[in-house]
């Protein structure tokens, strides 16, 4: 693939926005496609917007060109980034009309956050090109990108999508089997749901969970991962540990009951003013500065 490839990007939500400026940022040309008018009219300003902020120059934006029609924004495309909503069958849908748009050596690639890969993949023509490439949000300023194999794609097509990730400067790593959540969102999952278990035990708040995990291993996370912790303090003493409490955790086999219920009394978090506790407009606000603030200066570190 040559070092400057035509990249396009299916969904200008989100997601697709951020990636469309990490590959402008590195010097390519960027096609992105939504049926939105109103993604489209606003793709640039956000693309700036977020370029401001970061104290870069705006002028990658230019790179990005905004397409209503996904045959002009994938004809010319060396890789195809899908970043359209979390939906099976939709993403299916995206994909067949991709493939039936795109070069047939295109690597197509989608952004899913938990779907198998090889379900969204399943009907194409040419599997060997495709993959899943799991960015995190916002994706100019997470390094993370997890590149996952199906049975059917080729090692070449990892290479050059791990190659391709690289010169953008983000950190990809392969991940071997396409099992649903990937990586990431089941580490993610798997904390959330035991945090889910302690409220709806009664064992303490919301607030006492977040703090805990803010105040104590949350302060490791960035620069000592929970194997290499493992190993700090040593496989023996793991072992010890997991033999008196793995027992007790939660293993409900399905969304907790206590979750549903927030959902279902429309306690939606943020967007609805209360989810597991209570946010007015200002606390929102902060949570977010504050998250954008530690992420940029984690940037800065090269972290
Ligand atoms: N938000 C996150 O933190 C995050 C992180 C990692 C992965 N993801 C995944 O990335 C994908 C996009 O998420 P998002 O947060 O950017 O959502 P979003 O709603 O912001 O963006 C989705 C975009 O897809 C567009 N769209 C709708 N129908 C389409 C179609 N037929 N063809 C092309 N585009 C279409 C919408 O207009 C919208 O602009 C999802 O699969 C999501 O699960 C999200």
């Amino acid at each position: 693939m040559a070092s400057r490839a035509t990249i396009a990007i299916v969904g200008g939500g989100l997601m697709g926005h951020g990636i469309a400026q990490v590959f402008a940022r590195s010097g390519h040309t960027v096609h992105v496609h939504d049926p939105v008018q109103a993604i489209l009219a606003t793709l640039h300003e956000r693309i700036r917007r977020n370029l401001t902020d970061l104290g870069q120059d705006t002028a990658a934006a230019e790179r990005v060109t905004a397409h209503d029609a996904l045959a002009s924004a994938v004809h010319d495309a060396a890789v195809v980034f899908e970043a359209g909503p979390e939906n099976l069958a939709l993403k299916q849908k995206i994909f067949a009309a991709i493939e039936a748009a795109a070069p047939r050596n295109a690597i197509l690639a989608s952004n899913t956050s938990v779907i198998p890969i090889t379900q969204i993949m399943s009907a194409l023509r040419y599997g060997e090109r495709a993959l899943g490439t799991h960015w995190w949000n916002p994706p100019y300023l997470v390094p993370l990108v997890e590149v996952i194999r199906t049975p059917l794609t080729a090692t070449s097509t990892v290479d050059s999508m791990t190659a391709l990730l690289q010169n953008a400067g983000k950190t990809p790593v392969t991940v071997d089997k396409d099992v649903p959540g990937f990586v990431g969102n089941r580490l993610q999952h798997a904390l959330w749901r035991e945090a889910i278990a302690l409220v709806a035990e009664g064992v303490c708040d919301a607030t006492t969970v977040d703090t805990v995990v803010k105040s104590s291993f949350g302060r490791r996370l960035t620069v000592l991962g929970p194997l290499e912790n493992a190993d700090l303090v040593g496989t023996d003493l793991t072992l010890a540990i997991h033999e008196t409490i793995l027992a007790d955790l939660d293993r409900t086999p399905g969304a907790s009951p206590y979750l549903r219920g927030l959902v279902a009394s429309g306690r939606l978090g943020m967007k609805s003013g209360e989810g597991f506790r209570r946010w007015s407009p200002e606390q929102q606000a902060a949570v977010r500065l504050r998250l954008l603030e530690h992420l940029k200066s984690l940037d800065h570190q090269g972290i």
